[in-house]
């Protein structure tokens, strides 16, 4: 009871087989593949072997992908709640609301079979993006748009967003975004997810679970942090002075550092990449520079003067990403919890597998024996 690691520093706390982090050499693998070999794959697939632990074989690509393209749509029932919401909220706190909704209709709720979780699965997949859309149109009073099925997960998202077919190069950063998104061993949301599947709750439940801590601004919220901090520092010229008053205020930089990765964070490598992609493409090198300035400062002042290790995280360069696919933060949540519902489905289903409820102790530090009065 004496041995106390406040937050679970380091702590192993189950045995997994979906993802395998070194944070000492930055290397990250779902299902033993590196994710910069995931990049070569669809989300599509990446979401297949998440949950499934193998690559599909085109049988099984084709029946996965079409399950997920037979349960996009949502119906006016969920349309209605989504206009219901306040329109001033985060998507993802509106997204939590619609999957709570979608849960009362769906007759698999408390099946708890293999089958049944399976098929739920599909259907959470399916309709993320299809609610984030909604919600987004409903907020710029317009009309929902129907999924197109001949477009691919990530394509049929930004065309239901903004009711233009994307080009390829959109289209392919969606994807990327998503795969990069999946999954990330027990982060906080994917550790909540699995308490609450650790007690038998429905896989709804769960999600619902794995939305209210993702949301965190120490956790997925950070990019929202840095999309805003984007905006604010506005151009090159300001970012140093940003980071200074930041760490004289002892602020947090946000998108900065990681419990687990003290090196370079290997997604923020492959989301710088292609920030530089897409700001060259467009022409547009502003929010790029920005993002560079700041990283440059942070890191003469944090790692080389302080000897902290504290680089880019996944939501850095992300959300330069995001700035240039002309996202509104308030979204970038919710977006970012659209590629991770895969890994959290896969984490629900390995705990379901072999299922002991997580409850650890707190030691207690109180007064004893009292009365009342
Ligand atoms: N900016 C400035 N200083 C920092 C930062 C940062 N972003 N992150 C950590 N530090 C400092 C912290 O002040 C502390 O310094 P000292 O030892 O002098 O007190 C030291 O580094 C260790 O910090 P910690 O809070 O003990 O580290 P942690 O492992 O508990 O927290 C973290 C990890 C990610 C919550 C933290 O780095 C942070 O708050 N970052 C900013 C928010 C953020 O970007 N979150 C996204 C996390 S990654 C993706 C995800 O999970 O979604």
């Amino acid at each position: 009871m004496e041995d106390i690691k406040k937050g679970l520093e380091n702590v192993i706390a189950l045995e997994t087989q979906i993802t395998y982090i070194d944070g000492e050499k930055g290397i990250l693998e779902y299902r033993g593949y590196n994710v910069n070999e995931l990049s070569k794959l669809s989300y599509e697939t990446v979401s297949y072997l998440i949950i499934n632990g193998k690559l599909p074989d085109g049988n099984e690509f084709e029946s996965f992908s079409n399950q997920l393209k037979k349960e996009r749509a949502i119906d006016d029932g969920t349309v209605d709640i989504l206009k219901m919401c306040n329109l001033d909220i985060e998507a993802i706190d509106a997204l939590r609301t619609a999957i709570s909704y979608l849960s009362h209709h769906d007759s698999d709720l408390n099946d708890h079979s293999y089958e049944a979780n399976m098929r739920k699965a599909v259907r959470l997949i399916a309709k993320f993006p299809t609610i984030v859309a909604a919600y987004y149109r409903i907020k710029n009073n317009q009309e929902p748009i129907s999924p197109d099925a001949s477009l691919s997960h990530g394509a049929n998202f930004l065309y239901m967003l903004k009711g233009e077919k994307p080009d390829g190069v959109e289209a392919k950063l969606i994807d990327l975004d998503f795969i990069l998104s999946t999954e990330h061993e027990l982060n906080a949301s994917t550790f909540s997810t699995r308490i609450t599947a650790s007690v038998l709750s429905d896989i709804y439940s769960a999600i619902i679970t794995g939305l209210s801590t993702l949301k965190g601004s120490l956790h997925g919220g950070a990019r929202m942090e840095v999309m805003k901090m984007l905006d604010d520092v506005s151009s090159p010229e300001n970012a140093e002075q940003h980071v200074l008053d930041l760490i004289e205020d002892n602020q947090r930089i946000m998108g900065f550092g990681h419990r687990v990765y003290k090196t370079y964070d290997p997604r923020a490598r492959i989301y710088k990449s292609l920030a530089r992609h897409i700001s060259e493409e467009r022409g547009d090198t502003r929010w790029l520079e920005i993002a560079e300035r700041i990283e440059e400062v942070a890191h003469r002042e944090l790692v080389e003067k302080r000897g902290k290790d504290i680089r880019p995280n996944v939501d850095f360069y992300s959300a330069v990403v995001y700035k240039y696919l002309e996202i509104p933060p308030e979204f970038a949540s919710a977006i970012f919890a659209i590629g991770r519902v895969s890994g959290w489905i896969a984490h629900c289903m390995e705990q379901y597998a072999d299922n002991r409820v997580i409850r650890p102790r707190a030691k207690y530090v109180g007064e004893h024996g009292l009365k009342v009065e």
